[in-house]
């Protein structure tokens, strides 16, 4: 018996601990076949050899059973160790992969707000009535409802047609102070030179207790953060409107082509138009329980910024995957 168990300790690895309990254990093997004794035996000698029997396999199963997990761990590490990758070993043929343009325009706009203390919320794509219009001011007749031509499920839910809703779902799960972004996908029904179906967009909101938000920190924090974006551009507040702001803005930098001088990008003005904005109506706040509050809202196209910091004349060419464009920013 001891024998058999030095023999399993002896065993260098799983196959061979295999064959070994085959030999032992196995339907011919050497303590199996011990069993068939036992019909020669008289009854008082059986009960006795029997148990003994039971007892010897109870205990080299054991062993075996030990054994095999030792051997299988030592077995896994090996292999781990043979199938890592070596993250350090660098080929200069490969072709390294980048960001899209759009994914580190959104990155570098949402490091500006982050280190801002600014928090980043997320919605769902795929929105109700109620979040995407309603509670923003846009009550079922208005006819600011035009202007987002929108894709319905038959279900009368719908693809989100800007990031705002988001804005309402924050207010109704959190308290003031809210300082957020939230970046993420929009859709609409739209396709031509200058507008695809889908598009990025950044929406911000900041909302305080009290009257202490007025419209010269959102002034300021948007020039701010439009010249770390742009470098050293002239920034300029249009009046405008937005049914969830007012006063409402449309925000322009002097254009990045011709540095203001006129050209075909800014249609010879001098000014790209490049965000709204506003301070948020307070109707909007009815809608989600807020009293007593101020806050300002903001939001942009990602596709138009990332244009606008790269050069980029068709915003087609950021939806086509051609490697030509891509290659250009490893
Ligand atoms: N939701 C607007 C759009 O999609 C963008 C916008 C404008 C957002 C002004 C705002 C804002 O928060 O204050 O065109």
């Amino acid at each position: 018996m001891q024998q058999l168990i030095n023999q399993i300790h002896l065993c260098k690895n799983l196959s061979d601990l295999e064959n070994l309990k085959i030999s032992i254990l196995g339907k011919k093997g050497s303590l199996t076949s011990e069993f068939s004794k036992l019909k020669d035996l008289k009854d008082e000698e059986k009960k006795e050899f029997a148990a003994k029997l039971n007892e010897q396999k109870e205990q080299l199963t054991h062993a075996f059973n030990l054994k095999f997990k030792e051997l299988n761990e030592k077995f896994l590490d090996e292999k781990m160790k043979q199938d890592a990758m070596n993250f350090y070993y660098f080929d200069e043929n490969s072709k390294a992969g980048a960001l899209h343009p759009v994914m580190s325009t959104m990155d570098k706009i949402i490091d500006y707000f982050v280190s801002l203390n600014f928090s980043i919320e997320k919605g769902p794509l795929i929105e109700d009535d109620f979040h995407n219009f309603e509670a923003l001011n846009l009550p079922k007749s208005h006819p600011a409802r035009d202007m987002q031509d929108t894709f319905y499920f038959e279900d009368k839910r719908l693809l989100r047609t800007h990031t705002s809703p988001v804005q309402i779902r924050t207010m109704l799960t959190q308290k003031p102070p809210i300082r957020m972004i939230t970046p993420g996908a929009v859709f609409r029904r739209d396709f031509d030179l200058t507008h695809t179906p889908m598009f990025h967009q950044v929406e911000g909101l900041v909302v305080e207790e009290g009257q202490k938000v007025s419209f010269a920190n959102l002034k300021s924090i948007l020039e701010d953060f439009l010249r770390y974006m742009f470098g050293n551009v002239k920034v300029r507040f249009r009046p405008s409107f937005f049914p969830f702001t007012e006063p409402s803005a449309e925000v322009d930098i002097s254009c990045v082509f011709c540095k203001g001088c006129g050209c075909r990008v800014c249609k010879q003005t001098g000014w790209l138009e490049v965000l709204g904005c506003g301070i948020v109506d307070p109707n909007v706040y009815k809608f989600v329980g807020y009293s007593n509050v101020s806050g300002y809202a903001f939001g942009l196209g990602v596709e138009r910024f990332a244009m606008l910091l790269h050069q980029i004349p068709d915003l087609r060419s950021l939806f086509e995957g051609d490697l030509r464009l891509l290659e250009q920013f490893r």
